[in-house]
């Protein structure tokens, strides 16, 4: 018998994308600074200067106590932000805790996880660790909501809006609609929709099964830091809370997500400029001759018609510009951009411009 159960000895892990300046730092070699990474959808804007404030003031008595186990202050402050209260709100280290938790708290052998395909590579290797069924329905090719997922039968549905990495939305009634059909409990990932025109917040008002993830990694621009929360009735995030790590947010995390959350302005002016860059992007790649998808979040999914989007990854590698390429079927074929900043967006394009030359 080997060390570890069945299902984890035969999983695959999640793989992230390529962290290149991480690399070079366990080598020791001096950080490249010509790399433009495109591949994990990062904000390319750093945090709000009221952020690195707080972390410069960070006491050595935060350090030496153990955080306040639920966040409050967080909790408050994310609870004005989405005009709700904090007994709606868990805090989560990162938005990945969140989703492992409701697959601890909702699934296991006879209790199925279901969700549209493509979507967030995370969910299949999730369901393989909690070792429970994972019901994949596909999507069509404009990414409607299948109707097939309301009569799934699962204990969990999943539904990532924007979903990654189409970056297509589905409007809020019809997510109610699905709300109201299921028995299960259904998990809105919203981790991208700081650069949506709407989300599902409304909905955990009507909805005792409705779960939201949000993230401060994209909107807020802390990928680094870990954070993100939840958004459901009390009941709901009552029986989450018995399933998460009794300290799982840290005091510094606690502090630097209050204050970036708190800092509406400066995140409003940052999703902004991201969304006036994912327009131009889009247009630039559509004169290119990419078929893009118009997306929602920060980044886009653009399906080369005139090359191999495998062989164009490798070329933008070589280049130092780095995208996310999903050897994956109706991936296959395409590239899935972050947005950059206007200068990395215009290497990008410079980029493939040479690149779709040599396909002739
Ligand atoms: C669809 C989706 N959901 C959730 C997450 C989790 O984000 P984080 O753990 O950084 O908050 C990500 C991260 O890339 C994502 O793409």
């Amino acid at each position: 018998m080997g060390y570890f159960r069945r299902n984890i000895e035969s999983a695959k892990g999640y793989e992230p994308g390529y962290q290149p300046s991480f690399a070079e730092a366990t080598e020791g070699r001096p950080r490249q600074t010509n790399v433009v990474k495109l591949n994990t959808n990062e904000n390319p804007y750093p945090p709000s200067p009221k952020v690195m404030k707080v972390l410069s003031e960070i006491s050595t008595e935060q350090l030496r106590r153990y955080p306040d186990p639920m966040g409050n202050t967080f909790r408050q402050a994310a609870a004005d932000v989405n005009g709700v209260e904090p007994n709606n709100i868990m805090c989560c280290n990162g938005g990945d805790e969140l989703l492992r938790i409701a697959f601890q708290a909702f699934c296991d052998k006879d209790r199925p996880v279901a969700y549209p395909v493509p979507t967030y590579s995370l969910y299949p290797v999730l369901a393989k660790l909690q070792n429970c069924k994972a019901i994949e329905v596909p999507f069509d090719n404009e990414f409607n909501l299948p109707a097939k997922l309301a009569n799934a039968g699962a204990a969990l549905t999943i539904v990532c809006n924007p979903n990654a990495p189409s970056g297509t939305f589905i409007s809020t009634e019809e997510l109610a609609s699905l709300a109201d059909e299921l028995s299960g409990v259904l998990l809105i990932d919203e981790a991208y929709v700081d650069f949506a025109e709407s989300n599902c917040t409304s909905l955990v008002k009507d909805f005792d099964n409705v779960l939201i993830l949000r993230s401060m990694s994209k909107g807020y621009s802390l990928a680094g830091l870990r954070f993100g929360y939840a958004i459901a009735q009390p009941g709901l995030i009552a029986g989450l809370m018995k399933v998460k790590d009794s300290y799982n947010v840290d005091a510094v995390a606690i502090a630097l997500a209050t204050a970036a959350v708190k800092d509406q302005p400066y995140f409003k002016e940052n999703v902004e400029k991201v969304k006036a860059e994912r327009t131009r992007m889009t247009e630039q790649l559509r004169n290119l001759g990419f078929d893009v998808l118009d997306s929602f979040a920060n980044f886009v999914l653009a399906k080369c018609k005139n090359a191999k989007a495998a062989e164009v990854y490798e070329k933008l590698t070589q280049r130092n510009i780095y995208v996310r390429y999903f050897n994956y079927p109706k991936l296959k074929d395409k590239l899935r951009i972050t947005v950059g900043t206007p200068e990395q967006n215009n290497k990008l394009i410079s980029a493939l411009k040479e690149i779709l030359s040599e396909f002739g």
